[in-house]
Formats: C-alpha cells, structure tokens, sequence
C-alpha cells in the first residue's frame, strides 16, 4: 500500500514550520522537487569523505569519486531503459540538454528550407533554444496547436509533417502547465515515418511516471535532476549513440578531449565528448541516490499516487465559485492542477496563500506564448503534487482559497 505517510518521514524540510508558523503545504514541485534524506546525505558523504576530482588523479581518493559519478550513471542509464551508458549525458539541467541538441545537432543537420516542429504548450526551453538558432540559419518553425480539450492536435501534426521538409519534432512528454500528458509515442513514430529525428522534453515525466527510452524509440530525451528529489545543477541528455558519435562537441576544455596541439584537438569517447571540464560531481552522486530512492518506492505507484491527487484537486476546484480549470482530463491528466479565480490576480493569489502556509506558482510558467495565444490569460496559479503530496494538503488549498474568494468580493 502507498504509504504517504511514511514517504514524507523522508523529507526533512516537509516537518520544518513555515515562516507563517502553519504547516508548509508544499505544491510547487512541478518547479522544484523537494529532496529526502538520502540524498542529502550522499551529496554530504562525498564531500566529507570522498571529494576529489574525476577522472584525473591516480590516488585512491579520485578513484573512489570516479567510481561514485559514474556509478551514477550507470543508475540513470537503468532508470530510463538507455541501452549504453555512453548516451546518458550528465548537463546542468532539462535547459542546458536542449541547448546541446540545438547548438551540436541542430547547428550541424537545420539549413534554410527545413522545419522544426515544436508544440504551442512548450517550455520556453524547447522554444527559444530553436528561435535563437532558426535567426541564424533560416530553418522554419511550426507548431503543433492545443485543442480546447488542452490535448495536441495530431491532425494538423500529420498535416504538418506531410507538407515536408521536418527535420526534427521536439515535445514536452508531460507539460509542466496543463499537466497533458502527450502521446509521445504516437509523435515519434510519425517523426520517424516522414525522416525526422524526434526529441522529447522529459523535465515533468522523469519524476512522475516510468520512461523507458528503448520502448519509445526516441532520439534524444533531456530531464533534470531537480524535479525528481535530485539537487539542482544536474541534468541528462539521452541521445541515441549513432546520433551522438556523428554530433561535434559543444563546449571545450578538459575532459571532453582525446588530444590537443597547439594546431587543433581531437576528442574524447562518448559520454566524456559532451561533459567539459569539472562536472557537477556531488550533484551527479545525489542523482544516483534520488534514483534509487524513487525506484524503491516505484514509479508506477509515484504516477497512481499523482493523478488520484489530480483528479481529486479538479474536482475539490470545481467547488469553488469563480476558478476555472486548464487541465485535460484523464487519461490525459497528471498531477497538476492549473486555475485562475476570477477577480484575482493570480500573484495576489499565491501571496494571499503562502500567508496561510501554502506554497503555489503563479505566473506564466515559463510557457508564456501558450498563456497569451492558446489559453488568452496573462497568468494561471499551479499547484503541482509529488509522491509526498496529500489529499489533505488539497483540502487546505482548497479551503484557502474560499477564504480568498471572500476576502476579493
Ligand atoms: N519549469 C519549471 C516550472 O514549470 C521551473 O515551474
């Protein structure tokens, strides 16, 4: 049985007090996780006990923090299914993967005439990225639409992709506004029948439900460690091995090189091509342990846990006089809950909230071209769950925000 009792016993920051002297209600984890006790832990041990740099000093302390990092990917490699660990990449996070799809991949295969397709619900991570490089190449951008049911509209999709010329198609698998949960498999497998490489922004699915990337047959998945009780600093891109051996470096210095002349470099094997200079070492290391402990508990219970949280704080929304809702409905839902109340900025929301102990994000979201063209709204309050999330921390938001409500007539 989910025992979420017991799961948030492991989080130390969930039993300190809130400024307000309440309980802190916590549902801001689309934006940052919280972290357990475990993984606190090893980032503390390594720097105690173990802190040297990688792959670099022969002595058995860079040793033993060369087998520590890289027994961490080993574990990310496990967690998403990869097939070798040479594709898992270490970065800063979801942001600085994508950048490195589009600065290498994208600078070396996109000219003027090609297409990318993106979708009107991404992050601005998966938009401007591309933006920033189709100013300079000339490749064209189309995106995907949202239905007024806030699911992908996979007819203009195929319409799309048959007009031609798609290079790559980059989507969000989970989106950290609606919550959607995106037919990614269908999407790659249309990539793939019209020539495209298809690419999947993974920063709110990772730490929500189980990825296998072999399943999918994706070709590159980026995700950070931040969002799934890993520290922040840390991120992944998978990428095919045959993909990633064709790609040049992005960034140079040490480590990434084979060897170098006053004349010019050559470069270092995979995964160490991509990973210049010192890397985030202990982030890497508390990744390993945030993977093992959510292993532990199981992703598919993580996601059942989530989406019943999700339904639950829809429907309690409902209740309320004057919110509306902009989430799909399941099967499509995940565990966010994204709403406006009328007559209330969504700012003075979440400050009329954090005030009763009650920690929300309000804003854009970072999605601001789907809050302006799709939903027509400037700003939307999220709440988002996590596996230490519960229905009565759903209750306190709720009964917030009818005091709120009052508070505004
Ligand atoms: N991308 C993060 C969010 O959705 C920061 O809040």
């Amino acid at each position: 049985m989910y025992d979420v009792a017991r799961i948030r016993q492991d989080f130390p920051i969930l039993s300190q007090p809130h400024p307000s002297g309440k309980p802190l209600v916590f549902l801001d984890s689309a934006a940052s996780s919280q972290k357990p006790s475990v993984v606190i832990d090893a980032m503390t041990n390594y720097y105690r006990t173990q802190h040297a740099n990688v792959h670099r000093g022969i002595y058995a302390l860079s040793e033993a923090a060369t087998h520590a990092y890289e027994a961490a990917r080993d574990k990310v490699k496990s967690f998403i299914n990869a097939e070798q660990r040479e594709e898992i990449i270490f970065t800063s996070n979801t942001t600085g993967s994508i950048n490195l799809i589009v600065q290498t991949w994208g600078r070396q295969n996109l000219e003027n005439g090609n297409v990318v397709v993106l979708t009107a619900m991404e992050h601005h991570a998966n938009i401007v990225p591309w933006q920033i490089l189709a100013a300079e190449k000339g490749f064209q951008i189309k995106y995907i639409p949202v239905t007024s049911d806030y699911l992908l509209d996979l007819e203009v999709f195929e319409r799309i992709l048959s007009e031609g010329n798609v290079k790559a198609v980059s989507v969000g698998h989970v989106s950290n506004v609606l919550g959607t949960i995106n037919p990614v498999e269908h999407i790659i497998e249309r990539a793939h029948a019209f020539g495209a490489i298809a690419i999947v922004d993974g920063a709110q699915s990772v730490p929500h439900l189980p990825v296998d990337v072999q399943a999918l047959d994706v070709d590159f998945y980026a995700f950070s460690g931040h969002k799934m009780c890993g520290p922040t600093g840390i991120g992944i891109l998978y990428g095919k091995r045959h993909l990633l051996e064709a790609m040049p470096p992005w960034q140079g210095g040490g480590d990434m090189i084979a060897r170098v002349t006053l004349e010019g470099a050559t470069w270092n094997d995979l995964p160490y091509k991509f990973e210049a200079g010192t890397p985030a070492i202990a982030e890497a290391i508390g990744l390993g342990a945030a993977v093992d402990y959510l292993q532990g508990i199981g992703m598919e219970a993580i996601h059942q846990h989530e989406a019943e949280l999700g339904v639950y704080a829809r429907e309690r929304l409902a209740e309320v006089e004057g919110v509306q809702c902009y989430n799909p409905a399941p099967p499509y839902a995940s565990g966010v809950a994204t709403f406006t109340l009328e007559g209330v900025h969504p700012h003075d929301l979440a400050q009329i909230l954090d005030y009763e102990g009650v920690a929300v994000r309000a804003g854009h979201h970072c999605a601001m071209p789907l809050h302006r063209e799709v939903l027509c709204i400037h700003a939307s309050v999220r709440a988002s769950f996590y596996l230490y999330s519960t229905r009565e921390e759903v209750d306190t938001l709720i009964a917030c925000l009818q005091v709120a409500r009052q508070r505004f007539l």
